[in-house]
């Protein structure tokens, strides 16, 4: 150990470690994606922002957390008939690491998404980061392990498994399919290596960041390969809430007749981020040596109980009082949210379509069309990389994320994501017009 000078603080020594001892995910720039982000943003601070899938935060102007806790309470009391005191120990002391609010959550999943579960298959958890983390490192013990993810993916995901030194296996986006055949090919090389796919992390519902829906047909098929391949699915449903209700498609949980899907959701979109507040469906069967049958989620909850012992119950109270509100749905919380995120896409597309649209295949930049979610991608003639996003906010005023942080591998140098959650609607249309100026001068 060294002791040095501190560079930020100039005379003050302290102890020195080397970075090459610290964990090697340290080094992956992707990991530094989102403070990168959050950097440019503080040094731009007048530029229009499409970088953020944070959501809108107008819905928090008036927000009354205490309310919500108070309908909890109510329910707990009335329906559950707890005593004040019993009421205070759920509310404020230690609780049960797999959660205290599941059988509202399993009332919501059947009722919002037709997915019949048990309050006993789900794990709440500290966002869905957390249940990313705790499926991850429980099905992933060995070296041999691998987790395939649909590419580009969430963030969070990648940067889990290199957190935890999973090894991924990349599977492309085709349309609004995958590429399933070399998905089967890559499970059977791996095998033939002496290694196994353990599960697929997939996004079917407008996924960030590239607002891929899947076809149902490509839904059936995924179920159909997990089986045949022997891994799981990890299905994030975070974006699902945002389909226009004639649009929705079956999630794979409800369309699972084999426990073959693990379930993750956020109440980060629906309620509000500051709760972190996620959860995972794990009803696969675990059996040990002995014969006896276990729930996967009895074991997420055992490792969870060794990393964050329980999920926060205060933010499970507001959660709960949220989802009682609206009479035990999570997606009628969504429901006005995800009304007004569906407009903002349409506008962010229809000012695109005004403002580049006439001189897009001039400039040889195109965009897909994503009916829900929160993001817009886009191909550009140039490299996107943190150089030109820094140019563009200082010259132009306005802020995108490179989709190169996206990827696991070195795809998406030449598109950007546009996140439509954050703004409103005359910062949609304004943004746009600087984004067109800016096009207009790096593209021509
Ligand atoms: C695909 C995806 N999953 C999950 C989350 C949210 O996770 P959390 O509940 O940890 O905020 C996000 C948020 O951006 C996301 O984009």
């Amino acid at each position: 150990v060294n002791v040095v000078d501190n560079k930020q603080l100039p005379g003050v020594q302290g102890t020195a470690l080397d970075r090459q001892d610290l964990l090697p995910a340290l080094f992956d720039p992707r990991l530094d994606a989102i403070n990168f982000l959050n950097e440019v943003i503080d040094r731009f601070p007048d530029a229009i922002s499409f970088a953020p899938g944070a959501p809108f935060g107008g819905f928090f102007d008036d927000l009354d957390v205490g309310h919500y806790v108070d309908l909890y309470v109510r329910y707990l009391s009335e329906k559950q008939h707890l005593t004040a005191a019993q009421v205070r120990r759920r509310l404020y002391q230690y609780g049960p690491a797999r959660g205290q609010i599941n059988e509202l959550l399993a009332g919501a999943l059947r009722m919002d998404e037709q997915i019949e579960v048990a309050p006993r298959d789900i794990v709440v958890t500290v966002g869905c980061q957390e249940a990313m983390v705790l499926v991850l490192r429980t099905l992933c013990p060995g070296p041999n392990d691998m987790l395939a993810v649909v590419n580009p993916c969430f963030a969070g995901i990648a940067g889990a498994a290199k957190v935890l030194g999973i090894e991924t296996l990349v599977v492309e986006e085709s349309g609004d399919s995958l590429a399933l055949d070399e998905l089967e090919a890559a499970c059977t090389m791996a095998r033939e290596q002496g290694k196994r796919v353990r599960a697929l992390y997939v996004a079917p519902d407008y996924s960030n960041p590239s607002g891929q829906l899947l076809d149902l047909d490509t839904r059936q098929r995924l179920l159909s390969l997990a089986s045949h391949q022997d891994f799981l699915l990890i299905e994030d449903n975070a974006y699902g809430f945002t389909a226009h209700p004639d649009e929705a498609l079956p999630t794979l949980k409800a369309l699972d007749r084999a426990r073959r899907v693990v379930y993750l959701g956020t109440c980060a979109k629906m309620c509000l981020p500051g709760v972190r507040v996620g959860f995972v469906v794990a009803d696969q069967f675990v059996v040990d040596s002995t014969g006896e049958t276990r729930l996967l989620a009895d074991e997420l909850a055992l490792v969870k109980s060794m990393v964050t012992v329980n999920t926060s119950p205060i933010c499970q109270a507001i959660v709960g009082g949220m989802i009682l509100e609206k009479g035990g749905s999570l997606a009628a919380v969504g429901r006005e949210k995800a009304g007004l995120y569906r407009r903002n896409l349409s506008m962010l597309l229809a000012a695109l379509d005004r403002h580049v649209g006439p001189q897009a295949e001039l400039l040889g930049v195109s965009w897909n069309r994503p009916k829900g979610g929160f993001f817009v991608r886009m191909r550009l003639p140039v490299t996107a990389d943190e150089a030109l996003l820094a140019a563009c906010g200082s010259q132009y005023g306005v802020l995108w994320t490179p989709m190169r942080n996206f990827y696991l591998n070195d795809g998406g140098r030449f598109e950007i994501r546009l996140s439509c959650s954050y703004l409103t609607d005359e910062e949609i249309d304004e943004g746009v017009l600087r984004l067109a100026l800016f096009l207009r001068a790096v593209c021509a």
